[in-house]
């Protein structure tokens, strides 16, 4: 930790028992970012890769167990072949240029999605960087690429169905932890908290199974503007509210 990062005043109003395990992103308005400064779109997704290295750092050090980002949905194949391209160029960059970091840093680079429909390039690029930090076992980073929340439930009710086809589980042990734990998911902390930039106010089929008691955090900040002062202050508001897990506020407080 450098002495800077150690002195920052923003950290100190934040207090370690009280961040989540888990943070969410939904990483929106990189287009609205560069179209506000007359710019083309992908400036906001470059600027947003590094808004990635930045919350990737933080969430690090502040001692977090797990960061899923929602780097790139199914839907998103429907954008412009140019724009997809520079995507996985930027993802490619990210990969190579913070592979030596997340090792030294004990983090741990995971994927959910069908990655399989990623370039080969980009795919090998992925698969080399997450056996390279497989040993990381400070913080999970997970991207979600070619990512769908459907499309992930869909894959884990089929992957129990053969599982019941070919007699190795009875149909009627299917159960929440088993269809949990056949999620891309399997094995992370329940997401504590969910951001989503930009002022939409929507969940885009991202992680529908596991934010079911997450808090959520709307902010109209676009995610290249997204930086260290944004997250702390999410952090802030995340640990002023009492999650109640449908329990009553007395029940919490031992009243
Ligand atoms: C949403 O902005 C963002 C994305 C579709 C992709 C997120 C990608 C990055 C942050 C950069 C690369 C990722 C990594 C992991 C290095 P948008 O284009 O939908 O913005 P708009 O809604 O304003 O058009």
């Amino acid at each position: 930790m450098t002495p800077k990062e150690k002195s920052d005043p923003r950290l100190d109003q934040l207090d370690p028992a009280a961040l989540p395990r888990h943070l969410a992103v939904i990483m929106d308005g990189n287009g609205r970012w560069a179209k506000s400064k007359g710019w083309r779109r992908v400036k906001g997704h470059e600027e947003g890769a590094e808004s990635v290295r930045v919350v990737v750092r933080a969430c690090r050090r502040l001692g977090l167990d797990a960061l899923t980002l929602y780097a790139f949905s199914e839907e998103n194949w429907a954008r412009p072949k140019a724009e997809i391209e520079a995507l996985m160029r930027l993802l490619g960059r990210f990969l190579k240029s913070q592979r030596q970091e997340m090792i030294e840093r004990g983090i741990l680079l995971n994927a959910i999605g069908t990655i399989d429909r990623l370039p080969q390039a980009t795919y090998d690029l992925l698969q080399d960087t997450m056996a390279a930090t497989s040993g990381g076992g400070e913080m999970v980073l997970t991207l979600a690429l070619s990512y769908g929340g459907r499309q992930e439930i869909a894959q884990a009710a089929r992957l129990l169905a053969e599982q019941a086809a070919r007699g190795e589980i009875d149909p009627s042990a299917i159960d929440e932890a088993a269809l949990a734990g056949a999620l891309y998911t399997q094995g992370l902390p329940e997401v504590d908290l969910l951001i989503r930039t930009s002022g939409e106010l929507r969940v885009s089929n991202f992680l529908l199974w596991q934010i079911a008691y997450a808090e959520f955090h709307f902010t109209d900040t676009y995610w290249p503007d997204f930086r260290e002062p944004e997250l702390y202050e999410a952090f802030r508001q995340y640990a002023s509210r009492q999650r109640r897990f449908g329990q009553t506020g007395e029940q919490l407080e031992g009243g």
